[in-house]
C-alpha cells in the first residue's frame, strides 16, 4: 500500500491542481487500475552439479542456481511478440565430443512467451550455444540488455551483435554454424587504432540503426558518467583498431550534453536560479517506443528524489516521466509512447527518509545523489518493483499501478508479490502492447542472513533457483500492430558530436560563494558553497531556507547542509545536517540527530553503513533510514 500524504489535495491545492489543469487542458484524468495475470516462464532446469539425463532428458543443457541473478537477465521480446531473448547460464555439461557439451557457461536464449515449445519440445531454444569460435572471433564477454532486432534476425547483447544472416533467430535454419557474433566498437583514438572505448548500458533505438550507451569518467576524484547516441554501421573487413575483425562501429556519435545547453543551476549576481528540466542527461535508460525521445534519470526536480525523465531527440525539450519520492531506474516506454513500466522502490519506503519531504529545491543535489541514488540498493539486492505508469506520470493520488500486484505478500511465499523477490533490469513491452516481460531475483546472502539484520528465505523456485523471468498480460488491452520506426536523424542539435580523443567535458558548477533563491511565490533560500581545498569540485552546500515557498501553500524553514569527501573515486562519505519543516498540505519533518547524519557508501557495492540518523516525517508517518547492513 502507498502512502502519499504529501500529494494529498487540500481545497487550496485542488483549486490549484484544477487551474492548471484548464491552463494546460492536456493533462487527463489517471487511468484506472487494470486487470493484470502474471505467469513465470519457463527456464532449463536448474542443476548444482552435473546435467544428466534425469535432469534434462532432452540433453539441451541446465542452468545454475542464478544467486544474485549473476549471469541472468531477461530481455526484450522478439518482434513476433512470441518469445523473449534472455541471457542464462548454463552448468554441468558433460565434456565434448558429447553434443550436450555446447550447453556451458554464458549464452543467450530465446524463450517461448505463448506456452508452446521449439521442434525439440523445449520452450527455449539456445542461439549461441556451439557457435564456432571462428563465427565470435572478437565478442566481447559481456551478454547484457539482450534485446531483438526488428528483423528477428539479429540480436544486441552487452557490446555484441548476434546475427544469424538470412535466417530468423526462431527458424530451425538457424544453427550454430550460422551464427556469428560480432563486437561492436566506440574509437576514441584520431587515428583509429588501438581498442574502443569501454561502453556500458548499451540500449537499441527502435528504427535499429541507431544504439545509446554510456560510459564512465574519473573527474576530479569521483566517478562522472555521459551518455551518447551513435549509429550502428557493420564494418566487414575494417583496416585499423582492435579489434581488427568484423564489427560494428559506432559513428555519428554524439555526447547527450553541451556546455550550451542551461544547466540545472546557475547564477546571476548573488541570486542562484534552478531551471527546470534541463537537457542534461544522467545515464541514459532507453528510447520511447516510437523513438523520438532518450529516457533517463536525470538532475532531480525534487531534492534527494531520483526520477526518470524524457528528452527529445529533435529539439531538447524534456518531460518528466515520474515524480513519487521513491527510486527509480529501468524502463521502458511502450510501442505506442502511451505508457511507461518502471522498476522503483515505490511502496518499499527505502528512500523515505531522505526523499519524503515534498517540493525541497534541489540544491545539496548538487553534491549529494550519489548518496541518494546508492541508498537504494542493498549489495547486490534491489528494491524494485515493476509499475505501470502512464504517459502523464504521477499526480494526484496516482502512482501507477504494481504489476507484481498477485499473492499473500508472505516473505519467502514464492508468491508473485513475494517482496524477497527484487525486480531487476529491464522490465519490457510486447510490440503488440499487452504484455510485459520482466525478471526478478531473490534476495540472498550477504544482503540477509549471518550478521545482517534480514533473515534470508529459502528459494520455493525450481532447483532453488534464484532468479525467475515473469510474464505480465494486461488482460483488458487490444494488441496493436505499429508500422516500422522510420530512422530518426543522425545529428541531435544539442547535443556535442564526439570527435575521437575529445576528452570528457566537466559538468559546469557554480562558483564558491553565498546566493540567494527565491522562492517562486515567496520567501528564500540563502545557499553557501564551499570548494573543496583545490578549488576542483563542491565540497558542500549548506542552505538556510526563510519561509521558501513555490506555490504559495507549502512553506519550508530551516536548514539543511551536506558535505561529502571521496577517499577513493567510487566511495563516498557524507556529513549531513538537517532540520527543515514543510508546512501546508502535510506538516513535514526532515531532521538529523544532534550528531548528524553520516553516510558512506561505494556505488559499485552499495552497502549502506551510516552512524547517526536521518528521519523524515509526514503527518503521522516517519520514515526511518535502512538499518545499517541491510
Ligand atoms: C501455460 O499453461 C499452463 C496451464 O494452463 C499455465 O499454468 C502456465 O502459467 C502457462 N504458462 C505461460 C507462460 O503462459
Ligand atoms: C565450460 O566452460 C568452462 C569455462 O568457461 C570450461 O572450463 C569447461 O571446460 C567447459 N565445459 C565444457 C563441457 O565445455
Ligand atoms: C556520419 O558518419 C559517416 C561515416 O563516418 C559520415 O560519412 C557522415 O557524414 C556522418 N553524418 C553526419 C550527419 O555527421
Ligand atoms: C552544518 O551544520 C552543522 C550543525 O549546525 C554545523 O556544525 C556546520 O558548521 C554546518 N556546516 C556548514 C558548511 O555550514
Ligand atoms: C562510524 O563511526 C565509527 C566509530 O567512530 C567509525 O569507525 C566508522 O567509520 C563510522 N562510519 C561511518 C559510515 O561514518
Amino acid at each position: 500500500m502507498l502512502k502519499m500524504h504529501s500529494f494529498r489535495l487540500t481545497t487550496a491545492s485542488a483549486l490549484g491542481v484544477l487551474y492548471a489543469r484548464l491552463a494546460t487542458a492536456a493533462v487527463p484524468d489517471p487511468p484506472a487500475p487494470e486487470p493484470i495475470e502474471v505467469v513465470e516462464l519457463p527456464l532449463p532446469p536448474v542443476t548444482t552439479g552435473s546435467c544428466t539425463p534425469d535432469i534434462n532428458p532432452r540433453g539441451t543443457g541446465c542452468i545454475t542456481q542464478g544467486i544474485y541473478g549473476e549471469g541472468f537477465q531477461s530481455g526484450s521480446f522478439l518482434p513476433d511478440g512470441n518469445h523473449i531473448v534472455a541471457y542464462v547460464t548454463f552448468t554441468g555439461a558433460p565434456e565434448a565430443p558429447d553434443p550436450a557439451s555446447i550447453y556451458n557457461g554464458s549464452q543467450i536464449i530465446l524463450i517461448k512467451t505463448d506456452n508452446t515449445s521449439f521442434p525439440n519440445g523445449d520452450p527455449w531454444k539456445c542461439i549461441t550455444c556451439g557457435v564456432p569460435a571462428g563465427n565470435s572471433p572478437g565478442k566481447s564477454d559481456t551478454w547484457d540488455y539482450p534485446h531483438a532486432f526488428q528483423d528477428g534476425k539479429r540480436l544486441l547483447i552487452g557490446t555484441n551483435i548476434v546475427d544469424c544472416g538470412e535466417f530468423l533467430l526462431t527458424d530451425s535454419d538457424c544453427t550454430p554454424e550460422r551464427t556469428f557474433v560480432y563486437p561492436i566498437r566506440w574509437n576514441v583514438t584520431p587515428d583509429g587504432s588501438g581498442a574502443g572505448g569501454a561502453i556500458r548500458e548499451l540500449r537499441l533505438h527502435p528504427d535499429n540503426v541507431h544504439l545509446g550507451f554510456s560510459s564512465f569518467v574519473i573527474v576530479d576524484g569521483t566517478v562522472g558518467q555521459f551518455s551518447y547516441f551513435s549509429r550502428l554501421q557493420f564494418n566487414p573487413a575494417p583496416t585499423t583498431g582492435e579489434p581488427l575483425v568484423p564489427r560494428y562501429d559506432l559513428v555519428n556519435v554524439t555526447m547527450l550534453f553541451s556546455p550550451n545547453n542551461t544547466p540545472p543551476l546557475t547564477i546571476d549576481g548573488d541570486e542562484i536560479i534552478i531551471h527546470p528540466l534541463p537537457n542534461q542527461v544522467g545515464e541514459l535508460r532507453g528510447f520511447s517506443g516510437r523513438g523520438g525521445e532518450v529516457t533517463y534519470i536525470g538532475y532531480p526536480t525534487e531534492s534527494c528524489n531520483i526520477d526518470l525523465y524524457a528528452v527529445e531527440l529533435a529539439t531538447g525539450s524534456v518531460r518528466r516521466l515520474t515524480a513519487h519520492p521513491e527510486y527509480v531506474d529501468p524502463a521502458d516506454v511502450s510501442p505506442d509512447d502511451q505508457w511507461t513500466v518502471v522498476m522503483d522502490t515505490r511502496g518499499t519506503n527505502r528512500q523515505m527518509f531522505m526523499a519524503g519531504m515534498r517540493g525541497v529545491p534541489p540544491l545539496i543535489d548538487m553534491i549529494a545523489t550519489t548518496v541518494a541514488s546508492s541508498i537504494r540498493n542493498n549489495h547486490q539486492r534491489r528494491f524494485f518493483e515493476p509499475y505501470l505508469i502512464d504517459r502523464y506520470g504521477d499526480r494526484g493520488d496516482y502512482s501507477g499501478q504494481k504489476i507484481s500486484e498477485a499473492g499473500s505478500g508472505v516473505a519467502g511465499s514464492g508468491a508473485i508479490n513475494d517482496p524477497e523477490w527484487n525486480g531487476r533490469a529491464d522490465p519490457r513491452w510486447s510490440p503488440d502492447g499487452t504484455k510485459i516481460a520482466y525478471w526478478q531475483d531473490l534476495t540472498a546472502s550477504p544482503a540477509c542472513g549471518g550478521v545482517n539484520p534480514l533473515p534470508c528465505y529459502k528459494s520455493t523456485a525450481q532447483g532453488g533457483r534464484f532468479v525467475r523471468f515473469m510474464l505480465a498480460t494486461l488482460t483488458s488491452r487490444k494488441p496493436y500492430t505499429l508500422p516500422s520506426v522510420e530512422p530518426v536523424s543522425d545529428v541531435v542539435p544539442w547535443g556535442t558530436p564526439y570527435v575521437p580523443g575529445d576528452p570528457a567535458p566537466t559538468l559546469p558548477r557554480i562558483p564558491q560563494g553565498t546566493y540567494t533563491l527565491s522562492g517562486a511565490t515567496s520567501g528564500s533560500a540563502e545557499v553557501t558553497i564551499t570548494e573543496n581545498a583545490d578549488d576542483t569540485s563542491i565540497k558542500s552546500v549548506a542552505v538556510q531556507y526563510n519561509d521558501y515557498s513555490d506555490d504559495g501553500i507549502n512553506f519550508i524553514n530551516g536548514y539543511e547542509n551536506y558535505t561529502r569527501s571521496n577517499p577513493s573515486p567510487s566511495l563516498e562519505v557524507a556529513d549531513w545536517y538537517s532540520d527543515l519543516v514543510r508546512t501546508g498540505e502535510t506538516h513535514s519533518t526532515k531532521k538529523t540527530s544532534p550528531d548528524g547524519f553520516h553516510p558512506s557508501v561505494d556505488l559499485f557495492v552499495n552497502i549502506f553503513e551510516a552512524n547517526g540518523t536521518l528521519t523524515t516525517t509526514v503527518d503521522d508517518d516517519v520514515y526511518l533510514q535502512p538499518l545499517n547492513y541491510s
